[in-house]
């Protein structure tokens, strides 16, 4: 018996990275996913997989948000959302970000995951139980030189989903937040982000520097999906190596 058996799941961004990783978890533990993507190799790499049905979406525009729920009912409920999409904006600093690069950012690390969560929540509410699971960063904690529209969007979604925790607990809905350190991604820009992240770790860090796969991430994703975590509501955790316990 799986840890998500029977359990409906929308993964948005499911098709690269700790999406796809979280996906594949998330398969093995039972869930059926809905799986969102916009790029075309993405979904290229849903489509085969069992237990899984990959939508083409872009999860800033509402009409893609509200198809992902209307296929998760027509699977029989929305029982987790994982709001795992998410893009860089270029390192730009607040002196010099365009209103498209903010507008975009904004668009898909922040109103995107609002709007899942808004249409998810009457229905867990109806179901009296749900788990909502969004994905900031380290970059949700701290400011660094460079990407004032991400870390904005980062620091945004944590207020928004504890905002969502303390709100929705009497209905048996948890949302947590998965802020990542470094992880081997497409994201990583074929490596610069990563070393100049694994730079900046073995400046700040005491702890042993190296980027993580990403189904270290998918790990924590099904453990705070499942009912293991039951009393684990609001909580932000970092899954970044040690980076930000020094
Ligand atoms: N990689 C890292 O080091 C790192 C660190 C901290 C946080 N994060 C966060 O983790 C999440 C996943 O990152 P990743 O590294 O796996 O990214 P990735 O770029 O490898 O994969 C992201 C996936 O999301 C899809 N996507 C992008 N915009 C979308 C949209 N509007 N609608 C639907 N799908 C969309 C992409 O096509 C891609 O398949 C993001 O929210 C990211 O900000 C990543």
């Amino acid at each position: 018996m799986g840890r998500l058996e029977g359990k409906v799941a929308i993964i948005t961004g499911a098709g690269a990275g700790m999406g796809l990783a979280s996906t594949k978890r998330f398969l093995e533990e039972g869930a059926h996913v809905v799986a969102a993507e916009i790029a075309d190799e993405g979904l290229a790499r849903l489509r085969d997989l069992p237990g899984c049905t990959a939508v083409r979406a872009n999860i800033a525009v509402q009409a893609d948000v509200d198809e992902l729920v209307a296929t998760a009912e027509r699977l029989g409920g929305l029982d987790i959302v994982f709001n795992n999409a998410g893009i860089m904006d270029g390192f730009k600093m607040a002196g010099e970000v365009t209103d498209s690069i903010w507008e975009r950012v904004i668009a898909v690390n922040l109103t995107g995951p609002m709007m899942l969560c808004r249409a998810a929540l009457p229905i867990m509410q109806r179901a009296r139980r749900g788990v909502i699971i969004n994905t900031s960063s380290i970059a949700g904690f701290t400011g660094a030189k460079g990407g004032a529209a991400y870390t904005a969007s980062k620091h945004g979604l944590i207020g928004l989903s504890r905002s969502i925790a303390a709100t929705y607990a009497p209905d048996g809905i948890r949302c947590v937040v998965i802020a990542p350190g470094s992880v081997a991604t497409g994201m990583e820009l074929g490596g610069q982000l990563s070393q100049r992240a694994l730079d900046t770790f073995k400046k700040t860090s005491g702890a042993s520097p190296r980027g993580s796969d990403p189904v270290e991430v998918a790990n924590v994703a099904v453990f705070l999906a499942s009912d293991e975590a039951s009393f684990v509501n609001g909580a932000v955790i970092a899954v970044d190596g040690g980076w930000t316990a020094f």
